[in-house]
């Protein structure tokens, strides 16, 4: 950040970072060094300039946000005073630090640059102790006066030094992997990495920072994730990505879903299930569907949610799925879904289905459309109706219906949830469309998930 009380613009963007991650409710903050162009230890707690930062600071730890500031260069002088002042935490040397199961070692990222050798001298000279001594003894004028000395001579110096001298050296990060970390996460050199190093017989990663002061770039760890963010990148963690998988009835969207969440490891969505349950709950109540007040009332006060595994609980109790996929709830739930209350109750649920989750998998009528407009990638399934009806028969062999009777139930229930005036099922703009009249389950999961890997892909 190289803050400093003569560049306002500075400290407001830095004040910004830290607001933002109050509002996101984070679990801590961590600043890699540098934060300040030249901290000088008290004095500079009376620098005017910087109040608003060490404001934030403040705010942020009294919000009981565990925030840790690791020297760097320019601050090295940063110690009790801030812990005092601010309720920081501040760390001269590294942090190994637990984000899920990976360990990630915090650091400024100097100490990695081992070809600058006149920088490594330097740089214990300053830290040993003789000196520290003297730092704190030494009256804020001399400290003034020996930091802009140092900076001057450290700018003319990185202006003289060929970058290869000066830049991380790949060795030096893997001899720290190889002690035991995941990940290094560090900043210093100005120029953004992310990069996987090999160490024996495993690899690590190596993230670096390129300058916040300007680019904003800094790193950010949420469900399971790190990940490195780049100029002007608000801090959000990147959203979950989606397939969205619409098509009428008996297309193949709950088969191709399954197998495609199991072998992506993401989580399913089955908004049919919600519509089957909600048609359910209608039904045990004892309501006509064409009563969309009393619909509307039951979308009020139904307790309809996911589990962990995805599955529908009514009331808190697991629905038994013969009971969902019943003749009864089939020609029931077509009705139902056409009300626009059910459908506005339904939608908070859905979209929240891939929180935490590594990607999702949804199938229905509207994800496209309606759920997930920014699905990663959208595939809308068809068959004709005659094959359709048939798997479907085939899928229900004990229900004892004809064929036809089968090819007339699916042909309602399509024609209906096409035509209704809310979300009706349609091949949303973008969506990739895939007749499975020639093709078994194993090719569409294979189309599919090549199709994501490609989008996954560009988009990275
Ligand atoms: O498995 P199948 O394709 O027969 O149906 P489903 O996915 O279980 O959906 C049952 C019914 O719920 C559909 O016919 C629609 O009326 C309704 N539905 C909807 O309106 N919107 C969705 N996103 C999913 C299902």
């Amino acid at each position: 950040m190289h803050l400093h009380g003569g560049a306002p613009e500075g400290i407001e963007r830095a004040v910004d970072f830290l607001e933002d991650a109050a509002r996101q409710k984070v679990d801590a903050v961590f600043l890699l060094g540098d934060v300040f162009r030249a901290w000088l230890g008290r004095a500079s707690l009376r620098d005017e300039g910087l109040r608003p930062f060490l404001e934030a600071l403040r705010n942020l730890t009294r919000e009981g946000i565990w925030v840790v500031m690791l020297h760097g260069n320019h601050d090295f002088l940063m110690g009790d005073e801030l812990m005092e002042s601010c309720g920081v935490d501040v760390i001269a040397g590294r942090l190994q630090v637990s984000l899920g199961d990976q360990r990630v070692l915090l650091t400024h990222g100097d100490r990695y640059c081992v070809r600058d050798i006149d920088y490594q001298r330097l740089h214990r000279v300053l830290r040993s102790r003789a000196m520290r001594w003297l730092w704190s003894i030494a009256p804020p004028a001399v400290l003034r006066w020996v930091a802009s000395g140092l900076l001057s001579s450290a700018s003319r110096a990185t202006v003289a030094k060929p970058m290869s001298v000066m830049s991380i050296v790949d060795e030096a990060v893997q001899a720290e992997l190889a002690e035991g970390a995941d990940v290094v996460v560090c900043g210093h050199v100005h120029a953004a990495r992310d990069d996987r190093l090999d160490i024996g017989d495993r690899s690590g990663r190596l993230v670096v920072m390129a300058d916040f002061e300007t680019t904003g770039s800094h790193v950010g760890y949420d469900d399971g994730r790190l990940v490195l963010f780049s100029a002007d990148t608000r801090w959000a963690p990147p959203p979950t990505p989606v397939i969205a998988i619409d098509g009428p009835a008996g297309s193949g969207k709950s088969s191709v879903s399954r197998a495609l969440a199991r072998r992506l490891g993401w989580a399913r969505l089955d908004s049919g299930a919600l519509y089957r349950a909600f048609a359910l709950a209608a039904i045990d109540r004892g309501l006509a569907l064409d009563d969309v007040q009393a619909l509307s009332d039951l979308a009020e006060e139904i307790d309809l949610r996911l589990d962990s595994t995805g599955r529908v609980t009514l009331d808190g109790r697991a629905v038994k799925d013969e009971r969902l996929r019943s003749p009864e709830v089939s020609a029931a739930v077509s009705p139902v879904a056409a009300v626009p209350s059910v459908r506005s109750a339904l939608l908070g649920i859905q979209r929240r289905a891939g929180t935490g989750q590594a990607g999702l998998v949804a199938e229905g009528r509207d994800m496209a459309s309606v759920v997930f407009p920014d699905a990663t990638l959208a595939i809308y399934l068809d068959a004709p109706l005659e094959q359709r009806a048939a798997r479907r028969l085939a899928q229900n062999p004990s229900e004892g219906l004809t064929l036809e009777a089968v090819v007339a139930a699916l042909r309602e229930r399509d024609d209906r949830d096409s035509r209704r005036a809310t979300a009706p099922l349609t091949r949303a703009e973008g969506a990739v469309i895939l007749n499975t009249s020639d093709l078994d389950l194993d090719q569409v999961v294979e189309r599919v998930a090549a199709l994501i890997g490609d989008r996954i892909l560009t988009a990275r």
